[in-house]
């Protein structure tokens, strides 16, 4: 499959001047002095890798996300694929995700050997459709990864109305949603496991990293000890002054465990989590705002009585009052000097998944729909009133120059 993007010229590359001279990227990670310091700290300190700042991290996570235990580790993909291993998903069961997801969700299903079954979506969260969800439902159905798409908690009360009769686990990919909430209930509260990212783009960054939050004791001890080879659960101190020289092995366990260098860093940014929240509601308001008047963009929809995370700020192009493609609309922005991406390229457009799964074009027609119309625009917290004015200006200017 070759990558859409076209060789067309561009407003800019014909001889006009763009909105900016330096490249605005798509998301910028939002480190400052106390991470550097809590960084060179850890460094300092004797003990870099797993200790007790991933255990702190695991634990003000949990707390963050209303939910009772925290467990850091290296990445959202390795709480989600913990997530499943620990609710004993295997070969043969099958779990059901959104086709709108980062293809993480699917591959750690197939490294259970269950079978991943897809599902559409909303048309207007862009996240899992609980009536897709109850159609693809089987006796082999074990659990459900439903995606926070963008920031956007996902039809929780409707999942939770189909999974628990059934006693499905419901493993919650949050990559995207660490500051969301439905009410007063924060997102991590309510899933059987809830996976957040701390990947350099998201919310919360280590760099990368990730947590598994949930309300159950149990679990958590399994998810803890498969993280770090499946030993014992405090075998991360089998070098300290508290520690015992002797483990035992009880599952054939993974590599997962976050270290504590880059767990320090989670640490500074939580000290500062609310600040970084503010600002990504104030640019998305902004967004809000001065894209109100263009008919060509449609703006991300929040429902009523949800907090979103604005993680991601994605357009929807009125295709139809344009002259221009999604391809063609983003190297249009890049040429302005603006960064954009998309999100997602729907699982069956992957190869891989076509094949393993049996996919094809038009199954998923909200999803192909949403995916011709796409575009992330920048949303970060460093981002000043000026660069999302440009960015502004720069659709405005695309879409002044291409509309039917
Ligand atoms: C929806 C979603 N799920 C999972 C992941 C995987 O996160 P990580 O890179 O921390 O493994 C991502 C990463 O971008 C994502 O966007």
């Amino acid at each position: 499959m070759t990558s859409p993007t076209t060789g067309a010229e561009t407003l800019a590359s014909k001889g006009g001047t763009p909105v900016r001279t330096k490249f605005l990227p798509l998301a910028v990670p939002f480190v400052g002095e106390r991470e550097k310091a809590l960084v060179l700290e850890t460094l300092d300190s004797g003990w870099i890798t797993t200790g007790t700042r991933a255990l702190e991290l695991g634990d003000r996570v949990a707390a963050l996300a209303g939910a009772r235990h925290g467990l850091a580790v290296s990445s959202a993909t390795a709480a989600l694929h913990l997530g499943l291993v620990a609710n004993g998903v295997n070969e043969g069961d099958e779990v059901i995700t959104s086709v709108n997801t980062f293809v993480a969700c699917v591959n750690v299903m197939e490294h259970c050997g269950a079978r991943p079954v897809i599902a559409d979506i909303e048309a207007d969260t862009l996240c899992i459709d609980p009536a897709a969800v109850q159609r693809a439902l089987t006796e082999r159905t074990k659990a459900i990864m439903p995606i926070d798409y963008g920031g956007h908690p996902c039809d929780m009360d409707r999942i939770e109305a189909l999974a628990r009769p059934r006693n499905l686990a419901i493993i919650e990919d949050a990559a995207h949603a660490l500051g969301a909430a439905w009410g007063d209930r924060p997102v991590g509260s309510r899933a059987t496991v809830t996976a957040f990212s701390f990947y350099a783009t998201k919310n919360l960054t280590t760099g990368e990293g990730g947590c598994a939050v949930t309300n159950d004791g149990e679990l958590n001890d399994r998810m803890r000890s498969l993280s770090l080879h499946g030993m014992d659960r405090d075998a991360w101190k089998r070098y300290t002054d508290t520690g015992s020289w002797y483990y035992e092995v009880t599952a054939a366990g993974y590599k997962y465990n976050l270290s504590d260098v880059l767990a320090a860093i989670g640490l500074g940014q939580l000290e500062r989590f609310d600040d970084m929240q503010k600002r990504r509601h104030a640019v998305a308001a902004a967004y809000d705002r001065l894209l109100g008047d263009v008919p060509e963009v449609r703006r991300p929809a929040v429902r009523p009585g949800v907090t979103h995370a604005r993680h991601l700020y994605p357009i929807a192009l009125e295709l139809e009052r344009l002259r221009i493609d999604r391809a063609q609309f983003i190297q249009e922005l890049r040429a302005e000097n603006i960064g954009s991406s998309v999100h997602f390229i729907p699982i069956h457009m992957h190869p891989h998944f076509r094949n393993s799964l049996g996919l094809r074009e038009g199954m998923f027609p909200v999803a192909e729909d949403a995916y011709r119309r796409a575009v992330s625009l920048p949303l970060f917290p460093g981002m000043t009133e000026r660069d999302v004015e440009d960015v502004v200006a720069a659709v405005r200017k695309i879409v002044a120059a291409y509309r039917t």
